[in-house]
């Protein structure tokens, strides 16, 4: 992807102006230097699907709707990725009619091991959006993948790019491909070897370059990072094999009992220090030539242990979204997992065991969502203009000529509902002079009662005054715009404890009454 150097304008090396409060941001009239993300994709904010629960996905009526709606804002359908845990426990069956088959004690585990048929690639063939698909390397079953990687290619015209495994860090020694690979040893060295082995493989065998997605979840701490693995694609002239480099993040896990904590999760000086590892993650990649994705994200692994459905977790997604681009990362693929097993979904369902009946849902994260795709819709950068440590972010999104177009807003002060209340922060924003018409701009809120909020528990937030329908995910609700004075060049805006605010400074950017209906 060339940047349009030609009509963006140069970029200014102004340093943001900081009150000692910190209340007080200046918008530089064109993009700063530093801080700043590459040219963004159209589509940037994603989405993963559980490669055994991707059928059970498409039978959502609102899995069409919500990737839609995000496609309506952007322009474009956000990216979809089909993979995770189960693509390395599945085989391809060229004979098997159904699109998956497995066998799962509950219909709320994940199975084994299963098979899949030729008309799972059909469920993928009809997305609009880039697709990347995820083949199974755990089993060292070459053959089967190649099998399945034809087949992909041949059966979804947007298929952006072929995964050859899912966690690799999580093989180990006795895995089969450790056994056949590794000669009994599972490091982030032999992986890189049977990676690299693989993508030639692959690639001969359908006779493609550009094809595969390679990547890791990201451990830097024991050696599992692009860092490593580039390396080794450059040393064995891999690269042409590649097309993209992915990896998986999630910021809290509740495995094992561990304990996870909202106020952490969405706490923006947290969130800086958390995504500031993607940065030479992206350097690498970018300098092999290739785009850099956190290819299966979300909030809180191993269930979330109650946070991953809240509220908080839209403002999370909102913040982590917005930071991961100032990093370098080019889009985002937030993880659907088990049907009615995996809170950090979007939207899906919840299953009463009591009475057998599953109830659809669309959570609270898919607010979140909505509010960032809207944010970055049509940009070209977005840029971070606060210092990163305290818990009040600042962003702006800035257009193709490097002209200011919107801005972000995040108090991300944790408000649980528990005190009667809710503490303010008053935004000052200054520099608009040049860069909004005379008269107000409009502001919309991505708000609930509290950061605790989730809506299976009949708490519904809102962003632009809008709701989204359990069932359908079609917006429900009138429009909520508020209008905001800019004086001589600045504006105040007070956002609530626990609350973002999106400020349009042109207007019509963002079609609110019209969003959602179809
Ligand atoms: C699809 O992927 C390509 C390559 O990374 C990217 O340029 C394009 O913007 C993506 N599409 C969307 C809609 O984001
Ligand atoms: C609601 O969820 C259940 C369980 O996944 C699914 O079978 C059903 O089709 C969903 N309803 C609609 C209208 O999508
Ligand atoms: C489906 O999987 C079960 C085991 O889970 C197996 O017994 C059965 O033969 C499989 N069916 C087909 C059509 O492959
Ligand atoms: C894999 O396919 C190749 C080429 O068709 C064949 O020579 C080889 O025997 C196959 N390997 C296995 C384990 O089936
Ligand atoms: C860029 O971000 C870092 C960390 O968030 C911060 O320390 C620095 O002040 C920021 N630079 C500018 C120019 O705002
Ligand atoms: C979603 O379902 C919950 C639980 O029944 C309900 O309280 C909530 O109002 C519904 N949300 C919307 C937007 O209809």
């Amino acid at each position: 992807m060339l940047p349009p150097m030609l009509t963006e304008a140069v970029c200014l090396l102004l340093l943001v102006s900081l009150s000692k409060a910190q209340t007080t941001y200046t918008i530089s009239p064109t993009r700063p230097c530093s801080n700043i993300s590459l040219i963004l994709n159209k589509a940037p904010v994603g989405v993963s699907f559980e490669f055994f629960a991707f059928p059970g996905w498409q039978g959502l009526e609102s899995t069409e709707t919500c990737l839609g709606n995000l496609g309506v804002l952007s322009g474009a359908l956000p990216p979809v990725r089909i993979g995770g845990t189960t693509q390395d426990r599945a085989l391809y069956d060229p004979r098997l009619k159904q699109a998956v088959n497995y066998s799962v004690a509950s219909p709320l585990d994940a199975p084994a091991s299963l098979t899949y048929g030729p008309s799972y690639f059909n469920l993928a063939s009809h997305y609009g959006g880039n697709v990347t698909f995820g083949l199974n390397r755990r089993l060292a079953q070459l053959n089967n993948s190649i099998l399945a990687a034809e087949k992909a290619i041949n059966t979804i015209p947007s298929l952006y790019a072929l995964e050859l495994g899912n966690e690799p860090d999580l093989y180990g020694a006795s895995s089969p491909i450790a056994q056949k690979e590794g000669g009994g040893k599972w490091t982030p060295v032999q992986d890189a070897n049977s990676q690299v082995h693989w993508q030639a493989s692959v690639s001969k065998a359908s006779g493609r370059t550009q094809l595969i997605q390679a990547g890791v979840r990201l451990q830097p701490q024991n050696g599992w990072s692009v860092a490593q693995l580039a390396p080794v694609e450059v040393s064995s002239d891999s690269l042409s094999y590649v097309r993209s480099f992915g990896e998986h993040s999630y910021p809290q896990s509740a495995c094992g009992g561990s304990a996870t904590h909202l106020n952490t999760l969405m706490s923006h000086s947290g969130i800086v220090s958390y995504t500031k590892q993607y940065r030479s993650e992206a350097a690498v990649a970018h300098s092999a030539g290739k785009p850099y994705f956190l290819s299966e994200t979300n909030s809180a692994t191993c269930g979330g242990g109650g946070i991953s459905s809240t509220f908080g977790a839209a403002l999370w997604v909102v913040d982590y979204v917005l930071q991961a681009m100032v990093n370098g990362v080019q889009a985002l693929n937030f993880h659907h997992g088990t049907l009615g097993n995996s809170p950090y979904d979007w939207w899906g369902a919840l299953l009463d065991s009591s009475t057998n009946k599953w109830t659809n849902y669309t959570f609270a994260p898919y607010y979140g969502a909505v509010f960032v795709s809207a944010a970055l819709a049509g940009g070209s950068r977005v840029a971070s203009l606060d210092d990163g440590t305290s818990s009040y972010a600042v962003y702006a999104v800035y257009d193709k000529k490097g002209a200011p177009m919107r801005l972000v807003l995040y108090n991300s002060d944790y408000y649980d509902g528990t005190s009667s209340k809710r503490p303010t922060h008053t935004f000052t924003i200054k520099g608009l002079k040049g860069a909004v018409a005379p008269g107000p701009v409009t502001a919309v809120r991505l708000t609930s009662h509290a950061a605790t909020d989730k809506v299976e528990a009949g708490q519904n937030p809102s962003v632009a005054g809008l709701q989204f329908n359990n069932v359908t995910c079609r917006a429900q609700g009138r429009p909520a715009l508020e209008s905001v004075k800019v004086q001589d060049g600045t504006a105040q805006i007070e956002v609530k404890a626990s609350e973002a605010v999106l400020v349009e400074l042109a207007s019509g950017l963002t079609d609110w009454s019209g969003f959602g209906r179809l």
